[in-house]
């Protein structure tokens, strides 16, 4: 037998998990929430090798094992070597095998004895007179006999030192009870009283399904209502959920066919689990008492991709629901999702399940919204219908940075620009108080620009021609080159190489999207970027439309095109006209092809509008 501290070993299968590791040697594809690929063991063509959360097994050759076990099989390491390279790649330690731990391995095995006499204890009790008004207490609450039964509730004696006398006679010592997490201790670690009593009893069991701790909860109003056994050899709060040995079983199980996948669903307390398990959601589960932690998260991710996370409609509700997302954020990635379920404000899911009936919990967990969804509004919170300014850039730099914390690359993009969306269309996109529809939020102006700063003067040509692109970023398809072109001043450069960026790859006009949604896609881009505020103010100052005596009133009407070239060539006047002559006679001499000369014309006709505008024939 091993004497690395079992604990241990359990901290390294949850943080090395056994799919990316068997996916470096053998090919693995999807079986439903499983992986299978071909054996590694026996050499064989259809794949009947299966990976499942923390452990895989062939129905060809019945081999069978854990990450540990699959290290050692294929690469012919003994356990102690896998361990260790395994512990490697997690960042951990692995504790000495000294005496002290062999002694501690030990002991778990009989700290679990210990809990198992308890639990025999307690659970007898509920059935017994002493018990009975425990036993009232869960009835009334709606439990039936077979839920008690399956959760194995019990009755802690209001009896003090009940507990000591009867498993002294097992031979269990106090301090063998305090080890376990039954008894306090004082100051020297001696047992000082017994944790449990006058209280109805919840085993709390690992994700294997043996016991580890208890809760209990004390009956009436009286203080505190609920206790949790403290930290000991078997028990870490901040990993384990109440219900995860049976959620995981449920969820894990074979289904009829046709029948909904089985939801892993976080909910607040230990009545909230057990009254879903009885109402049909077997998948509920609970953190002990305190917020979920990232190896919680971690744990119900190996389970499922995307849990329900439901939170009570209040204030406080919506304070854990951000601290969750806060939680997660870093840990996300396009496997690893969340939904957000708020409950109806002074209702829980036992309160729920009990008044408002099984269909109606299903609806709201079928209402569960992805984080992605959520985080907007959950951030949002706070800000009023019109900020100020300095509020405005509080909660954009909020939800930049919310984005920020996501490590998967790809997907904080995701996250940042959707988010930035909602900023916009909730924020900006208001017409006579109205919310704006979806789509861009920042409503530029519509139809014909015009410039209201004064044309002469480079600068301000310059600006209204990156603006109009910004604006009509189709523009690029005819522009790029006489853009690129253009000295432009280092925060016009800076915009126009983000520009030219972003629309390389092409992806801004894939599925011929309409003016605004390709106007959305940029916008989103330069928000990626850091230079959304930037490219607005400029827009704002582009494209006002107010006729001013430098622009011909002919031109209000006239599309992108034509007012970009009419610009660039005021902006450009030698240059312009030079191009214009050598692509005409391009055109006479050889021919051009239709984009070329659509280009062409737009130009010709710039130059025409430019010159009527000397002229003075308006
Ligand atoms: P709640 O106060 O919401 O209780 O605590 P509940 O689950 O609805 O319980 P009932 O319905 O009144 O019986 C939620 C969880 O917070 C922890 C427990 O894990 C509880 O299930 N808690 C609560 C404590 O640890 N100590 C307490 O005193 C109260
Ligand atoms: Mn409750």
């Amino acid at each position: 037998m091993s004497t690395i501290d079992a604990a241990f070993l359990d901290e390294l299968r949850a943080r090395t998990p056994i799919a990316p590791l068997i996916g470096r040697r053998v090919k693995l594809s999807r079986s439903g929430r499983n992986w299978k690929g071909c054996c590694p063991f026996h050499g064989e063509k259809t794949p009947s090798f299966y990976v499942y959360d923390d452990h895989y097994h062939c129905f060809g050759c019945g081999v069978h094992g854990d990450v540990i076990t699959f290290v050692m099989e294929t690469e012919g390491k003994s356990f102690p070597d896998a361990v260790e390279s395994l512990a490697a790649e997690a960042g951990l330690e692995v504790p000495k095998a000294t005496p002290q731990a062999r002694a501690q391995a030990v002991r778990a095995r009989t700290l679990g004895d210990v809990l198992e006499a308890a639990q025999r204890l307690w659970s007898y009790a509920l059935h017994q007179p002493e018990g009975r008004t425990g036993l009232d207490y869960l009835r009334k609450r709606g439990l039936t006999d077979e839920t008690i039964a399956a959760f194995g509730l019990g009755w802690a004696s209001d009896k003090r030192g009940a507990l000591v006398s009867a498993l002294r006679e097992q031979n269990i010592m106090p301090e063998a009870l305090a080890e376990a997490g039954l008894m306090s201790t004082d100051e020297e670690g001696r047992p000082k009283g017994e944790l449990f009593w006058g209280r109805v009893t919840f085993p709390i069991r690992d994700r294997r399904g043996d016991l580890v701790s208890f809760g209990g909860r004390i009956l009436g109003d009286r203080q505190p209502k609920y206790l949790n056994g403290p930290e000991t050899a078997l028990f870490s709060k901040r990993r384990l959920l109440f219900g995860l040995d049976r959620a995981r079983a449920a969820i894990r199980a074979p289904r009829p066919k046709g029948a909904p996948p089985v939801d892993a669903v976080v909910v607040e307390g230990y009545m909230d689990v057990i009254a879903l398990h009885q109402a049909g959601f077997p998948g509920a589960v609970a953190p002990l008492g305190t917020a979920l932690t990232p190896e919680q998260l971690e744990t119900l991710w190996q389970v499922a991709p995307s849990p329900i996370l439901c939170f009570d409609g209040d204030t406080a509700g919506r304070r854990a629901a951000i601290k969750a997302a806060e939680t997660a954020l870093p840990l996300l990635s396009t496997e690893r999702g969340l939904r957000f379920c708020m409950l109806p404000e002074g209702e829980d899911p036992d309160s729920l399940s009990r008044t408002k009936g099984r269909v109606a919990v299903a609806q709201l967990f079928a209402g569960a919204r992805p984080l992605a969804d959520v985080l907007f509004d959950l951030l949002a919170e706070g800000t009023p219908q019109n900020p100020t300014p300095e509020q405005r850039a509080t909660l954009r730099s909020r939800l930049v940075e919310a984005a920020g914390k996501i490590a998967d690359k790809s997907l904080a993009g995701e996250y940042r620009s959707s988010l930035l969306d909602r900023f916009f269309q909730t924020y900006r996109g208001r017409k006579g108080g109205k919310p704006g529809k979806n789509g861009s939020a920042f409503t530029p102006p519509a139809g014909p620009v015009t410039p209201d700063a004064p044309l002469d003067g480079t600068a301000a040509k310059l600006t209204l021609l990156t603006g109009l692109i910004l604006r009509y970023p189709r523009l690029i398809g005819s522009v790029a080159d006489a853009w690129c072109q253009l000295d432009l001043p280092p925060g016009l450069a800076e915009l126009r190489s983000a520009v030219l960026d972003g629309t390389a790859s092409g992806t801004m006009f894939d599925d011929h999207p309409d003016e605004d949604t390709v106007f959305t896609r940029m916008m989103d881009m330069l928000g990626q970027q850091g230079l959304r505020p930037r490219a607005e103010a400029l827009i704002r100052t582009a494209c006002i439309k107010k006729p001013g005596k430098q622009v011909d009133d002919g031109l209000m009407e006239s599309p992108p095109e034509v007012l970009w070239w009419h610009f660039y060539a005021s902006a450009n006047r030698a240059a312009f006209e030079a191009d214009i002559a050598r692509d005409t006679e391009a055109w006479t001499r050889e021919g051009l092809d239709p984009a070329q000369w659509d280009r062409l014309k737009l130009r010709i006709e710039a130059l025409a509008s430019l010159r009527r505008l000397e002229d003075g024939s308006y």
